[in-house]
């Protein structure tokens, strides 16, 4: 009985052993050790994507700095699939990517970026085009063949399907199919995938669709029950709290793709949604059209010690650490055991806000140094904590060192 047993445990550990070093020397391991940064059609461009679009964007990613501030990633959404053929190979819309896929994703290449692409768990996209239930091998095959380096793949469409398994089944696939892909799991935070996500993908949605305004929700019913399927940036921002602990090196949680530049929000409330999704250590995926983008985004979309708190490597999700109604407190740790600083003002007035270093993980008679990241100015030493006006919906970001 004690040699049976002893047999079972080996073919489990060997088991183990293998599918880990399966995972090990196909790089998936290695992949999204900081938050993927990139560029993702669906926010501006929705099923209006075409391959000119997409070659665009990787051109001005090159000439306007958005690939040496770290963007590495243009993912073409939902609506570039039109159909399968006799064999089930999927069928691109040869109407708006007449060059094909593979040859988009060379010329992706070709400037130094990577590739992503979209696609469903279910029978059919949220859009309504193919999607891959029953067809993740063969999916899985024609992306690495097509040289995809990341895939968004999104939960409508599944009837009764276990989320976890249909997200590990995808992901199998993609390991065997051999080429390091970076896997997005899209199923909006139904069945906290925060909690099982580790392992399977690199990261992971945590809530409904993110919409370019402040704090607008749309609300429909499911399953019987009110919800909001459709929500600002600032509701988004409350849903995170509580699921920090989850997210770190290769596993993220994702607050949904940036509407920096979208919509009707200001110059202050899209500093303040861009410094935010820096603090949660979120996906820094660009959804507008940097194309047209004005100065003052372009700004903010690349200002580099914010991007670098984001992009930390010690991969800290930040926390709230004091809530006085309108008036928030952020603190992210960085791997040189400083601190990022978030005074979040969701007020229309301009108060003085304040943080005390106790609040931040530091004793009160440290001396630390303040730096204004988007003032990008030393503001010298203090003792204690710092105070600063904000302005109305805004922010102001700091990092404060020890000295
Ligand atoms: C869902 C996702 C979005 C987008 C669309 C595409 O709503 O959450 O991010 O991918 O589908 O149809």
């Amino acid at each position: 009985m004690k040699n049976v047993l002893s047999v079972i445990l080996m073919s489990v550990l060997v088991l183990l052993g293998c599918s880990a070093s399966f995972a090990a020397t196909n790089g998936w391991d290695n992949l999204a050790q900081t938050p993927p940064m990139g560029w993702n059609s669906w926010n501006t461009f929705r099923l209006e994507i075409n391959e000119g679009v997409v070659r665009g964007m990787a051109d001005y990613f090159v000439e306007r700095g958005f690939k040496d501030a770290g963007y590495e990633y243009i993912v073409i959404d939902d609506g570039w699939q039109v159909d399968r053929d006799a064999q089930g190979n999927i069928v691109v819309n040869k109407d708006k990517f007449p060059s094909g896929i593979k040859a988009l994703a060379d010329y992706v290449h070709s400037k130094g970026l990577k590739f992503g692409i979209y696609s469903d768990d279910g029978y059919k996209t949220c859009g309504g085009f193919p999607g891959s239930l029953g067809y993740e091998y063969q999916d899985a095959r024609q992306y690495a063949a097509w040289g995809v380096d990341y895939l968004k793949y999104d939960w409508c469409n599944t009837g009764n399907q276990s989320t976890p398994d249909s997200y590990q089944l995808m992901r199998n696939a993609l390991e065997k199919a051999g080429r390091p892909i970076v896997f997005s799991m899209c199923e909006w935070g139904t069945s906290k995938p925060w909690q099982w996500g580790k392992g399977v993908g690199h990261l992971w949605r945590t809530t409904f669709d993110i919409r370019p305004c402040w704090d607008c929700g749309q609300r429909v019913l499911s399953k019987g029950v009110q919800v909001e399927n459709f929500i600002g940036f600032t509701k988004i921002l409350d849903l995170q709290v509580g699921s920090e602990s989850y997210a770190g090196p290769g596993h993220w949680n994702d607050p949904d793709m940036l509407e920096v530049g979208n919509g009707k929000l200001t110059a202050d409330e899209n500093k303040a949604h861009f410094s935010l999704w820096c603090m949660l250590a979120a996906p820094l995926m660009l959804g507008n059209d940097i194309r047209t983008a004005t100065p003052e985004t372009l700004d903010i979309l690349l200002n580099k010690e914010v991007i670098a708190v984001n992009q930390d490597p010690l991969g800290k999700q930040g926390v709230k650490v004091r809530d006085d109604g309108d008036l928030e407190v952020w603190s992210k740790s960085l791997h040189d055991g400083s601190r990022a600083v978030v005074l979040f003002n969701r007020s229309k007035l301009e108060p003085n806000m304040h943080v005390l270093w106790t609040e931040i993980g530091y004793p009160s008679h440290l001396d630390a140094t303040v730096r204004d990241l988007w003032n990008k100015k030393d503001m010298g030493s203090s003792t204690g904590g710092y105070a600063v006006e904000v302005p109305a919906h805004s922010v102001v970001m700091l990092k404060v060192s020890p000295q």
